[in-house]
């Protein structure tokens, strides 16, 4: 039996393989191959894999990133640095599909690889900027709203990123910007090749706790009709510290952090991305990452450095600057996370960790220390 801690490695995937010397290079892709083979139950692939990563890594100088900016030889600056851990984030991204790619884990059932006609129809969170050559895949809390105020201004639909509110932005988004899912088979493939692809990612528990608290309390038109459609089901999930739900002062049920996580965990449901439930998809049933090759995966914890960079390296920092400030719901504070993971079982963080575990692997996101999965009974 695996237990919690295998299932998510507490390690740090290390940039160091860039600029080192070889050999402690290899000996650090060697461990990480043998914990590589824990997590995904792949030893002998994956460790060829990482050791040729490890020789190759020298000569990695191909990606179209670098024909805007130079990777070279130290000394290396700030654009230098972002570049390289973009790199990192990308062969990461490269590793963990390839894991998968002949694997039997039923988790990988539905990770795609390729763009078939079928799969550009489900698309539609692919924003696509023919005047800029960009193509932005959006994932619901994850800094989302700024980013399509940004396409929006670079569009010429909005005079600055100040000028519309949340509900307003999704609303003239939906008007203004086209989606890949409404191109042809052929049309998509020359933009997801020639324009600037990217996304952002974020860690799955503070993605799922943000949600939680967007719309379970917070109140807004949007959160209630929400949970008018959903707070029936969510609430049939056992919380024995919860066994006699409140309502709302908007008359809808009260329903606890542990109550969703259940909902959550629970492989009965599935999520689309065409209906609220989106907001807690996998990112990888979002943004396909396996099938298209990002130039730039950008990290929620990094968000507002990563943003900059990105609008630099376009040439776009002077049209548009990422805003500064969202409304925070707080759910990246380490002290949130673990007030509200504190009331969710052993087993409840197993499942949760199921669904979302190749958002963990792809996204190099571990479990929080503050969220006790550790002494499992399993
Ligand atoms: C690294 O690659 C070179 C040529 O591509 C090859 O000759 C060499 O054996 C490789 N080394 C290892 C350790 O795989
Ligand atoms: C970083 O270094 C590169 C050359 O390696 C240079 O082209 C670029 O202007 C530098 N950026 C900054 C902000 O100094
Ligand atoms: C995966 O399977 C395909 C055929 O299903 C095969 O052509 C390919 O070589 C396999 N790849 C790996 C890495 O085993
Ligand atoms: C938006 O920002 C600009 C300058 O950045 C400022 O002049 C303007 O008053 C702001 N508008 C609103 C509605 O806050
Ligand atoms: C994309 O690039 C290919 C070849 O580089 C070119 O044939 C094609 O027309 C380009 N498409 C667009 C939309 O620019
Ligand atoms: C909802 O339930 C929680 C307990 O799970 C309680 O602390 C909170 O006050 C309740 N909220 C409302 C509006 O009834
Ligand atoms: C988030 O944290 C800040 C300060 O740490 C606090 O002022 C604010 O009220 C918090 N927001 C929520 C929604 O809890
Ligand atoms: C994002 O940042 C976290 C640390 O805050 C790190 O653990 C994770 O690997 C990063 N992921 C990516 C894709 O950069």
């Amino acid at each position: 039996m695996t237990s919690l801690s295998e299932f998510v490695p507490r390690v740090q995937w290390k940039t160091c393989c860039l600029y080192s010397p070889r050999l402690p290079c290899l000996l650090l892709l060697f461990g990480l191959a043998l914990i590589g083979g824990l997590v995904m139950h792949m030893n002998g692939p994956m460790a060829m894999h990482l050791n040729r990563i490890a020789n190759t890594t020298h000569r990695l100088i191909s990606s179209r990133l670098h024909e805007h900016a130079m990777v070279s030889q130290p000394p290396c600056n700030a654009t230098c640095r972002w570049l390289r851990e973009q790199q990192r984030r990308k062969k990461r991204v490269s590793t963990v599909c390839n894991s998968y790619r002949n694997s039997s884990d039923a988790r990988a059932n539905d990770l795609s690889y390729t763009l078939t006609p079928q799969l550009l129809r489900t698309m539609n969170h692919f924003l696509v900027s023919d005047s800029h050559r960009l193509i932005y895949c959006y994932i619901p809390k994850v800094g989302c709203t700024n980013w399509k105020r940004v396409l929006l201004v670079l569009g010429g639909a909005i005079g600055g990123t100040n000028q519309s509110t949340q509900s307003e932005t999704h609303v003239i988004a939906q008007k203004h910007i086209r989606t890949l899912a409404g191109y042809s088979l052929q049309a998509a493939k020359e933009r997801l090749d020639n324009y600037t692809t990217f996304m952002f990612a974020r860690h799955p528990f503070e993605r799922i706790l943000s949600g939680y608290r967007d719309k379970f309390l917070m109140d807004y038109p949007a959160s209630t009709s929400f949970r008018r459609k959903y707070g029936p089901l969510i609430s049939t999930y056992d919380d024995p510290r919860h066994r006699h739900p409140s309502r709302r002062s908007d008359g809808t049920l009260n329903v606890s952090f542990a109550q969703f996580a259940r909902y959550l965990g629970d492989p009965a449901n599935s999520f689309r991305g065409d209906d609220p439930t989106e907001h807690w998809n996998q990112m990888y049933r979002i943004c396909h990452p396996c099938a298209v090759s990002y130039d730039i995966v950008g990290n929620f914890s990094t968000l507002h450095e990563d943003a900059d960079f990105l609008l630099n390296l376009k040439g776009l920092d002077t049209k548009v600057s990422y805003p500064k400030s969202t409304n925070p719901t707080n759910s990246s504070d380490e002290q949130y996370l673990a007030r509200y993971f504190a009331n969710l079982l052993p087993g409840d963080i197993k499942a949760l960790l199921d669904r979302y575990l190749i958002d963990f692997e792809l996204f190099g996101y571990t479990l929080p220390s503050v969220v006790p999965a550790k002494n499992s009974p399993q």
